[in-house]
């Protein structure tokens, strides 16, 4: 797989009037590799950095120092300035679609003339004469409306921006943003002013338009669950740092850092289940030959069904009392807690299984040593 945006110890600082003359670092020596087809989601809570270095990718944001490299091309690199021609740059960015958490539409244009806006400097070769020429009306026209068909907007292209609803506007963002066929898609906190069913619905036209147009996707965003929703890669950024970055299952299933974990722990409610366990007489009616297992399905290479298999191999009893989940990326993940019935030999060698599964489960003995962990 080849990378097509190379961010290289990126720093990027601000001083001057805007700050009181203090210096901040924004970013700071971040390296981040974007490989076509991935979309990389970018966490971190407000303040982290996470649009500053993200708008450095179409020079939105000129580093302080660091090298960015977009396609095979080094766009900048603080060791060997390059200089970039007024025309080349903005040839440059058309290739980068960007929407935002506010949409950005002009509220005195329709829908179609949104749209039409972000093909006012496009350029084409002409056919016959070889040479780079403006769109005409009717070339413009057919490809505000093959875009509009793509965000299911066709019906509401004389709408204005005004009549419409968030998840609408934010499609006419998307339309205008993939104008000039990009390769890459920024989204800065593209569904944060969405409510839930409509961040999964425009989560769902993202994926699909990575899907058919092979865009790569780069997603910033402080939701962890948007992040689970579609991300293949994930950056976890702190005061202006990538504390972490991984695959999605690889972060999922073996979070290193402490605010990876708490992000992780957002998408789910084993731990409140579990904080909640003392509440309930669910220990004290355990019998001798049962033990409350929490068994966290994280894992890279698992495949089986592991719970059916260890009342098949190993002829133990289960009873589910909390289960989440779900598939990331195909493979499942989530948490159980269930009891465990059978003899002492039995009971270990499922606890074996799972550990040889490389599953991390623990034993609820003690709700208290549980709590204590919090
Ligand atoms: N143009 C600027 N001038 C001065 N400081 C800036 C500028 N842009 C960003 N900063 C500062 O850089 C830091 C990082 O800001 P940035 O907007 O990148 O964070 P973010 O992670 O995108 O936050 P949010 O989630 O709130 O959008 C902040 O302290 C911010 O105040
Ligand atoms: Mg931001």
């Amino acid at each position: 797989m080849t990378n097509i945006i190379e961010l290289n110890n990126l720093t990027v600082s601000f001083s001057g009037k805007q700050t009181n003359h203090t210096l901040i670092t924004a970013v700071s020596d971040a390296t981040l590799h974007v490989e076509k087809g991935d979309i990389y989601g970018v966490i971190g809570y407000s303040g982290a950095g996470k649009s500053t270095l993200v708008r450095t990718i179409n020079l939105l944001q000129k580093p302080t120092t660091g090298q960015i490299i977009v396609n095979g091309e080094t766009i900048f690199d603080s060791e060997n300035p390059v200089k970039l021609s007024g025309s080349k740059l903005r040839a440059f960015r058309q290739k980068i679609g960007m929407i935002f958490q506010h949409f950005n539409l002009l509220s005195e244009k329709t829908v179609f003339a949104n749209v039409a806006f972000a093909l006012q400097h496009t350029q084409i070769e002409d056919e016959k004469t070889g040479k780079l020429r403006y769109l005409t009306g009717n070339e413009k026209k057919e490809k505000v409306e093959k875009l509009l068909a793509l965000v299911e907007l066709t019906d509401l292209a004389q709408k204005y921006p005004s009549q419409l609803s968030g998840g609408q506007k934010q499609r006419v963002a998307i339309a205008r943003a993939l104008a000039n066929d990009p390769e890459i898609l920024i989204s800065d906190e593209g569904t944060s002013a969405l409510d839930p069913k409509t961040t999964n619905q425009i989560l769902d036209l993202l994926k699909d338009l990575h899907d058919r147009l092979g865009l790569t996707i780069v997603l910033i965003t402080h939701e962890m669950q948007v992040v689970k929703e579609i991300a293949n890669k994930v950056a976890v950024m702190q005061n202006g740092v990538i504390i972490e970055q991984n695959s999605l299952i690889d972060i999922f299933a073996d979070p290193k850092e402490k605010l990876t974990k708490q992000f992780i722990e957002t998408t789910s409610s084993v731990n409140r289940f579990i904080a909640g366990l003392s509440k309930t007489k669910l220990l004290q009616i355990l019998s001798e030959d049962e033990e409350l297992i929490h068994l966290d399905y994280a894992s890279s290479e698992l495949e089986d069904p592991v719970i059916s298999d260890i009342t098949k191999k190993f002829d133990v009893t289960t009873n589910i009392y909390y289960g989440n989940v779900e598939l990331l990326q195909q493979q499942p993940f989530g948490s159980l807690v269930f009891t465990l019935k059978g003899s002492n030999e039995q009971r270990a060698a499922a606890k074996n299984y799972f550990a040889e599964k490389n599953l991390k489960f623990n034993v609820l003995g003690s709700i208290k040593e549980e709590g204590e962990k919090e």
